[in-house]
């Protein structure tokens, strides 16, 4: 899979490719990320990617022209499944999107910022909007940031353990199970026998079981 972030400011966007799964799952060239300075595609003094809102209002809002160039110009070199724009007025990232999301080959990731970007973009080249959730960030960067995330660590062979992915919270409309490791016994706490039984089938029904409760007591919404 290939990723093409468009952003004003690039510098969010690296820490998160540069450590642990994701660092890995781009060594592996499993997954290409490619991060644009939204600043390089503008022909105007001082790098000037954003204007006032006609209309008059608080807050800029980027320019139609650079995202273009930019789209234009990667559009130029392959086609793309989607060109996801980040936004709060987006639909709301679930698992179910990230799993549909994460069998893709090429997909753009538009980072807004300030007031967001002028209308023409949303309705001349954008295939989807993303939020991550019911709150406003200063910017798309985390966000996709965050997407990227959830898609990459889908990809076959990005996990070690394949499996691993597939019994995460959500992918089955439950929460995961309770986990626990050494040591058996932790200042009078004890791992429930279970689990230290042996006996598979046994530990997999307790699994489904807690994974059940926990569902019911925490997230009754998943359950309807
Ligand atoms: N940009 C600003 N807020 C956002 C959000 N909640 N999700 C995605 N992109 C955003």
């Amino acid at each position: 899979m290939r990723i093409d972030i468009i952003t004003v400011v690039p510098d969010i966007l690296k820490s998160p490719f540069e450590a642990s799964i994701l660092k890995r799952s781009i060594e592996k060239n499993i997954v290409e990320v490619h991060v644009h300075n939204l600043r390089d595609y503008t022909d105007l003094s001082y790098n000037q990617v954003d204007d006032y809102q006609f209309g008059g209002g608080a807050g800029m809002v980027l320019m139609i022209e650079p995202i273009d160039k930019c789209i234009t110009a990667l559009k130029k070199e392959r086609d793309y499944d989607e060109v996801i724009y980040m936004t709060p007025d987006g639909v709301t990232l679930n698992q179910k999107i990230a799993n549909s999301l994460s069998l893709l080959n090429n997909i753009i990731i538009l980072c807004g910022h300030y007031k967001g970007v002028d209308q023409r973009v949303r309705d001349l080249f954008i295939t989807k909007e993303i939020s991550i959730g019911d709150y406003v960030l200063s910017g798309g960067e985390l966000g996709a940031a965050v997407l990227c995330d959830t898609i990459i660590r889908l990809i076959p062979g990005v996990l070690s353990n394949e499996t691993s992915a597939l019994t995460d919270t959500f992918q089955d409309n439950l929460l995961a199970p309770p986990v626990y490791t050494r040591p058996a016994e932790y200042k009078g706490t004890k791992v429930p026998d279970v689990l230290l039984s042996g006996n598979f089938p046994k530990i997999e029904e307790w699994r489904e079981d807690e994974a059940y409760k926990r569902t019911e007591r925490l997230r009754p919404d998943l359950l309807e």
